[in-house]
């Protein structure tokens, strides 16, 4: 049992209890959750991907295991070295080492059996293959581009072309690779020769180019601040540019960041690094124009192939391949309980085997047909990420809000194409939703939450809590942060579909269709998320227990938090906060919970609030606080969980158990400093003491 304290040290100053003023404190601070940027993975049209690139025969490659670890070779195009120092420094030596040895780490593929050699680009849609290759009609673009970077010359495969009726193939002659250089190679054209360059620069025979030796994936880096960049708060973007020809796995792809919209802040790299593993992803194979190319375990295409073509049906309206029901399928759900009746919703779902074993196993859901992808935010948001209402912080959801988490479920999907294998241990566990059961992966969050509500259970990971001025935080479910629901009014009504409540606490019949959670992309359910506490439009704190950063300035830390290793968050009782100086009584009016550090110890959860200990003997025990700190009387009540939530795991491995309150609690339960205002007889100290309070007081009001 640790000692608990019962008197405190603190000086006790005395001024005239007549002078107490009952101050209501609101937060001069604004709250904002994060920002709501949308991906737009604007995925390569048909015209921008080549596919054939030859690199082994297809009987070879499909006989492979999967076994060998991705590597990624990564080519900087010159608008990188333009970059100023710090931006270039955090990309090069932090951003794209740590994404792409994540990559490499968690995934793997079929050996690839020589240099990575691209192919040209040519003037015109129609190619002939012949013996493998792809070869151009008459003439190769005089440049290829992926993405925004043109790809070295030496990377490249020669020009093969046939003319027009698919005979004379031939590889046209190369011209000598001198060193390398960007601005003078569009002279390589064969039209911009002069004679000069023509004598010289012919090979006598034919050498084989260097592609990129020992790699899996080459991925060309640009930094330019594109129409792509200016039209959203993007940081980067990216996609596959080349499919190799024996199981169309992508393997060349671009990725750009935007200099602009780059922050070097660090509190920023977890959530630049992020992205930037969200974007390779889409072009490692996560991408609506490459599910019509995945493939079962065996090396065959999901979905059948046109004879002409070779490739899978083209949408001409959308430029991409249509995939079949093998990969993803619409389902349609009658009885979508929205706010006044039931709709019919049609999902697309992926359907893939492992995917589909994932979310069942995720949600504890053996009906679930498949993994929902987003049918929102246009062209390059839709269909190219999960559905952000059902996986709200997996990584591959259409835009950032907390914690972003790759899950299994992402492995699956990649281990879906056919292309990978991946390794389960670098996924992370995804708490959105886990063990819910259908009701929740199945159902609108209307009816989740009427359902919940009728059970008397706690909704999470959806909330019902408008968002409102006091403001009124919560816990996350495991948690790790404070959390506020973002439950908000929207200007204009809502779209039918995403209406769900039919009544609201303090809302006027009918304004109801105004409410939603903040977060378009999940369908405006709302939900619990972390925010930052803003001042003056400057970041001043986040609300995740974890960064010791996060504990609230001495002055303003009402509720005695403590951020750091080993804190967590811990509701507040009913009872408003209540600070009191011999002066004054400030009630503070936004609170309901805060992060503490705590500890398992003798088969109890302990509370440390200022610097007392409390012990929980039960759950849903409120510890009443009363402590002296720096001259001000802090009174509020911090509620137990239960202890097998806090404790199980660290008792299990000591071989302890959590005890049941077999015990009567012991008198004197609670610490109690007692504030003691009398008739002046001022110390100097305590008279330096209380002025410093009535600055302090100023300051916040
Ligand atoms: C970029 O990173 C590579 C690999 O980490 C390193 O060898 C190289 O020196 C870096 N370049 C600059 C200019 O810092
Ligand atoms: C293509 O080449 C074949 C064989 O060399 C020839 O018969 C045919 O006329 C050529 N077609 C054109 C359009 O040049
Ligand atoms: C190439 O050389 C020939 C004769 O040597 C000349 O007539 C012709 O104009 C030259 N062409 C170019 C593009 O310089
Ligand atoms: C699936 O639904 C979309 C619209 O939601 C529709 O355009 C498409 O044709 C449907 N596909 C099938 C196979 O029914
Ligand atoms: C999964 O759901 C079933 C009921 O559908 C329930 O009996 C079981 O306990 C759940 N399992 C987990 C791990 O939540
Ligand atoms: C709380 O404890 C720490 C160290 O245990 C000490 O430095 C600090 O002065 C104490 N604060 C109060 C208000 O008692
Ligand atoms: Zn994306």
């Amino acid at each position: 049992m640790s000692k608990i304290k019962f008197t405190s040290n603190v000086p006790v100053f005395s001024l005239f209890v007549l002078l107490l003023v009952v101050v209501h404190v609101f937060c001069n601070i604004v709250v904002t959750e994060h920002e709501h940027v949308h991906c737009t993975h604007e995925h390569p049209r048909e015209d921008q991907v080549i596919r054939g690139v030859h690199i082994e025969p297809a009987h070879i490659v499909k006989k492979r295991s999967i076994d060998q670890p991705l590597r990624i070779s990564i080519v900087y195009d010159h608008s990188v070295y333009r970059l100023e120092p710090e931006k270039f420094d955090m990309i090069n030596n932090t951003i794209l080492p740590d994404a792409v040895k994540f990559w490499e780490q968690a995934l793997k593929v079929r050996k690839t059996g020589g240099p990575i050699r691209l192919n040209r680009k040519c003037p015109t849609r129609q190619v002939f293959v012949r013996g493998g290759r792809s070869h151009c009609i008459d003439s190769c673009s005089a440049e290829t581009m992926c993405g925004e970077v043109r790809v070295p010359e030496n990377h490249l495969n020669p020009c093969y072309v046939c003319n027009s009726t698919g005979h004379n193939c031939r590889a046209l002659p190369r011209l000598k690779t001198r060193s390398f250089d960007e601005d003078v190679s569009t002279e390589l054209n064969d039209n911009t020769l002069s004679n000069d360059t023509q004598v010289s620069s012919f090979e006598e025979e034919e050498v084989e180019p260097e592609g990129v030796e020992d790699t899996d994936f080459v991925l060309y880096v640009s930094a330019v601040e594109t129409e792509r960049c200016r039209r959203g708060l993007t940081v980067a973007y990216a996609s596959h540019c080349q499919q190799e020809s024996a199981l169309d796995r992508p393997v060349a792809g671009h990725a750009n960041f935007c200099p602009g919209e780059l922050s070097t802040k660090y509190r920023d790299l977890p959530s630049v690094l992020s992205t930037v593993k969200h974007e390779m992803l889409h072009a490692l194979g996560f991408s609506v124009s490459l599910f019509a190319f995945y493939r079962d375990d065996d090396g065959e295409p999901l979905t059948p192939r046109r004879p002409d073509t070779g490739n899978p049906p083209l949408d001409e309206e959308l430029q991409i391949h249509k995939w079949s029901d093998r990969v993803v399928r619409n389902v349609t759900r009658k009885r979508w309980m929205i706010r006044g009746g039931y709709i019919d919703r049609t999902f697309h779902m992926v359907v893939t085997p492992r995917v589909v074993k994932e979310v069942r196993d995720h949600f504890n859901c053996s009906e679930l047909e498949g993994a929902e992808l987003e049918d929102q935010g246009g062209d390059g948001t839709a269909l190219t990420h999960w559905e952000k209402r059902v996986f709200e912080n997996e990584a591959m959801t259409g835009t950032h809000t907390q914690n972003s988490v790759f899950s299994r479920i992402t492995f699956a999907m990649l281990e879906d194409t056919g292309w990978y294998r991946a390794d389960y241990e670098h996924a992370a566990p995804l708490d959105w939703g886990r063990g819910l059961g259908c009701q929740f992966a199945m159902a609108s969050c209307k009816q989740w939450l009427n359902a919940q509500r009728l059970r008397r259970k706690n909704p999470a990971p959806f909330c019902e809590r408008i968002k409102g001025n006091p403001l009124r935080t919560e816990c996350s479910p495991r948690r790790t942060a404070v959390v506020l629901c973002n439950l908000v009014r929207h200007d204009t009504i809502l779209p039918r579909a995403y209406q769900h409540f039919d009544v609201l606490p303090n809302v006027p019949p009918g304004d109801e269709a105004h409410y939603g959670g903040s977060v378009s992309l999940a369908d405006y359910c709302p939900y619990l998320q972390e925010f930052t506490w803003k001042h003056k439009s400057v970041l001043v704190r986040g609300s995740r227990c974890v960064y010791e950063e996060n504990t609230p300035k001495t002055d303003v830390n009402f509720a005695l938090e403590n951020y750091g290793q080993h804190s967590k968050c811990f509701d507040h009782s009913d009872r408003v906060w209540e600070q009191k100086s011999c002066r004054q009584i400030r009630e503070w009016q936004h609170w309901g919970s805060g992060c503490y550090k705590y500890k398992c110890e003798s088969g109890r959860l302990h509370i440390i609030v200022g610097n007392y200990t409390y012990t929980c003997y039960h759950a849903g025990q409120v510890l009443q606080v009363r402590i002296i700190k720096k001259g001000w009387l802090h009174k509020g009540g911090v509620v137990c969980p239960p202890c097998k939530e806090m404790c199980a795991e660290e008792f299990a491995s000591r071989r302890e158990y959590c005890k049941v309150g077999e015990e009567a609690l012991p008198p004197n339960l609670y610490p109690n400093d007692v504030l003691t205002c009398g008739v002046p007889a001022l110390s100097p100290a305590a008279i330096l003491l209380s002025s410093a309070i009535l600055l302090s007081v100023l300051r916040v009001l």
